[in-house]
C-alpha cells in the first residue's frame, strides 16, 4: 500500500477524494491536513472531520493548517455559496464531529508522518498549495521523503476562476510557485482532465440507487455541487475535480499524461495564476532553451471507467 497524506479544503469534491482514498486498497491514508480555500480554515477543517466521521473512520489524524495564503488575501467564491455553499459542504446532512483534531499545525503533522515513514509518502494536494510551500521552506530535507505530489490544480487550456486561472493555483500563486520549483515530482490533474471527469445526472441516480449510506451522501453532495457546473459552466455533468488526483495514482492506465515544463504566472494583468504548460516542448525545440520538465500534466481520462469505479467505490 502507498502511504498518502491528503492536503485539502473540503469542499464537495475534496470530500469525495477522501472517501475514494479510503476505499482504495492501493492507498493507506496516513493523515488529512487542511488549508483555507473553498471557505474558511475553521469550516474546511470541521468538514474534513465530518467526512471521516461519516465514513466511521475515527483514527486518521487531522490537523489544521494555513488560515490564509502566503502573501495575498484569502479569496472565496463570490458570496461563498455558488459551488460549495455557506458551510463549504452544502447539501447533505452532516454528522456531529466524531473525534478531535491533532493539537498541532498541519505542517507539523506532515513533518511527523514524513519523518516516521520508512517508505516515501505520496501527497494528494487538492486545495491551495500554502501548506506544502511552508513545509518546503521549513524542512527542505523532507522533500526526499515524498514520492510524488498528486495535485488538482491549474490547466493547460483554461481557468475556472478567471478565464486563465484555476482556483487552487490562483488562490495562492506564490505557494504554487514554490511547489512547482521544489524539485519534487508532480502529477498535475488540471482542468484539462478534471472537466472531462464529470458524472452525469443519470449516473448520479445509479449511485444514489445503491442505497448505501455513503453512496446516498455522495449523491447529495453531487446534487449540490453540480448546480454551478450545469448553470454557470453549462457542462454535461458535475465535475469531479479532486477525485481525479486520487484516481491517477490508483489507475494511471485510465489517463493520458505528458511530462513537461510548467510555470506559474504570478503577475499577469489578466493571467495571474495561470499554469503555463509547455506540453509541445516549444522552449526546447524552438528557442533552444533547456527547461526542466517539472510535472506530468494529465490531459485525458477514460471517463466511463472512471465513473464506474467511482460509483462502486462510494
Ligand atoms: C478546485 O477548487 C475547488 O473548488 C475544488 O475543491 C477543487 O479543488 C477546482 O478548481
Ligand atoms: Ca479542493
Amino acid at each position: 500500500k502507498t502511504p498518502v497524506i491528503i492536503d485539502c479544503d473540503p469542499g464537495h469534491d475534496d470530500a469525495m477524494a477522501i472517501l475514494w482514498t479510503l476505499a482504495s486498497p492501493e492507498l493507506e491514508l496516513k493523515a488529512v491536513t487542511t488549508v483555507a480555500g473553498n471557505t474558511s480554515l475553521e469550516k474546511v477543517t470541521d468538514n474534513a472531520v465530518k467526512v471521516l466521521t461519516k465514513a466511521k473512520v475515527y483514527d486518521i489524524p487531522v490537523a489544521k493548517g494555513a488560515p490564509e495564503p502566503l502573501v495575498r488575501n484569502l479569496i472565496v467564491e463570490n458570496g461563498g455559496t455558488i459551488f460549495h455553499g455557506e458551510s463549504g459542504l452544502g447539501g447533505p446532512e452532516l454528522p456531529e464531529n466524531g473525534f478531535d483534531l491533532q493539537p498541532m499545525h498541519a505542517v507539523d503533522l506532515m513533518t511527523r508522518i514524513l519523518e516516521e515513514s520508512d517508505r516515501p509518502v505520496t501527497i494528494i494536494a487538492i486545495g491551495p498549495l500554502t501548506n506544502l510551500a511552508l513545509l518546503f521552506r521549513l524542512r527542505p530535507d523532507l522533500k526526499e521523503k515524498i514520492a510524488v505530489i498528486s495535485m488538482m490544480g491549474g490547466g493547460a487550456a483554461r481557468g475556472n476562476w478567471t478565464p486563465a486561472a484555476e482556483y487552487n493555483i490562483y488562490a495562492d500563486v506564490e505557494a504554487a510557485y514554490v511547489v512547482f520549483h521544489s524539485g519534487v515530482k508532480i502529477i498535475m490533474s488540471g482542468l484539462d482532465v478534471t472537466q472531462k471527469a464529470y458524472i452525469t445526472k443519470a449516473e448520479n441516480e445509479i449511485l444514489r440507487a445503491k442505497n448505501r449510506e455513503i453512496a446516498v451522501f455522495v449523491a447529495e453532495l453531487i446534487d449540490f455541487f453540480g448546480v454551478g457546473h450545469y448553470e454557470i459552466e453549462k457542462f454535461p455533468g458535475c465535475t469531479l475535480h479532486d477525485p481525479t488526483a486520487v484516481a491517477v495514482l490508483t489507475h494511471p492506465e485510465w489517463f493520458h499524461m505528458v511530462e513537461c515544463n510548467v510555470e506559474i504566472e504570478m503577475d499577469g494583468q489578466f493571467t495571474k495564476g495561470m499554469t503555463v504548460v509547455d506540453d509541445k516542448n516549444y522552449q526546447e525545440n524552438i528557442l533552444g532553451e533547456n527547461v526542466k520538465k517539472n510535472a506530468k500534466v494529465v490531459f485525458d481520462v477514460d471517463r466511463e471507467k472512471y465513473v464506474e469505479d467511482f460509483i462502486e467505490a462510494m
